[in-house]
């Protein structure tokens, strides 16, 4: 299948803010941005051919104590290229870059009637970890899971 995912830079952003505005009844801002395409290879477009289908965009944080934590701020498919096998290879992508990068955990919010998305992460391994009520101020309903999935880290340094 001719799917490939490409790196964030300037010259393509435009392409993430147009598939966040078709995907999420969320308006993101500057910040979203800025982490989106200062976390590096954490942050992918998926093309089908040669058409931007979906994106996965991740914020990487630095924990106290010197993990690191990779947020999972979007991931989302167009609804005609679900259920090909996208949302896994950018998943798949991100879980595998973490691993290697010793990152201890990889995290999410998702809206708490959103079936497709939890039963779609449970299938990787995610674990609902939290509630947050009223996490959302203008989504219905307002309220969130926090989805998260802790990796195995190596104390061996290099
Ligand atoms: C969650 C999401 C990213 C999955 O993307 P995807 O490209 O459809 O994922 P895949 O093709 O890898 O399929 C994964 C699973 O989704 C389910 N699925 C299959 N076809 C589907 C379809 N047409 N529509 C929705 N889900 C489908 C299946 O359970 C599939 O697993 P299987 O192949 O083992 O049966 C996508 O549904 C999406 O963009 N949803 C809207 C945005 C969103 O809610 N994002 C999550 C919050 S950040």
């Amino acid at each position: 299948m001719g799917i490939s995912l490409d790196g964030l830079r300037d010259k393509n952003l435009m392409q993430l803010k147009k598939l966040n505005l078709a995907l999420f009844p969320v308006r993101y801002n500057d910040k979203y941005y800025a982490d989106a395409l200062s976390s590096g290879e954490f942050t992918k477009l998926a093309y089908y051919s040669d058409i931007c289908v979906g994106a996965i965009a991740c914020r990487l944080e630095k924990m106290e104590g010197g993990s690191v934590r990779a947020y999972i701020m979007t991931l989302g498919v167009l609804a005609p290229y679900r259920g090909l096998g996208i949302g896994t290879k950018l998943l798949n992508h991100v879980m595998e870059l973490s691993a290697k990068q010793n990152i201890s955990e990889i995290y999410l919010h998702v809206q708490t009637n959103n079936d497709d998305a939890i039963a779609f992460y449970k299938k990787f391994g995610f674990e609902i970890a939290e509630t947050i009520q009223n996490y959302y101020t203008n989504i219905s309903p307002p309220d969130c899971y926090v989805v998260s999935k802790l990796l195995p880290v190596s104390s061996a340094k290099k």
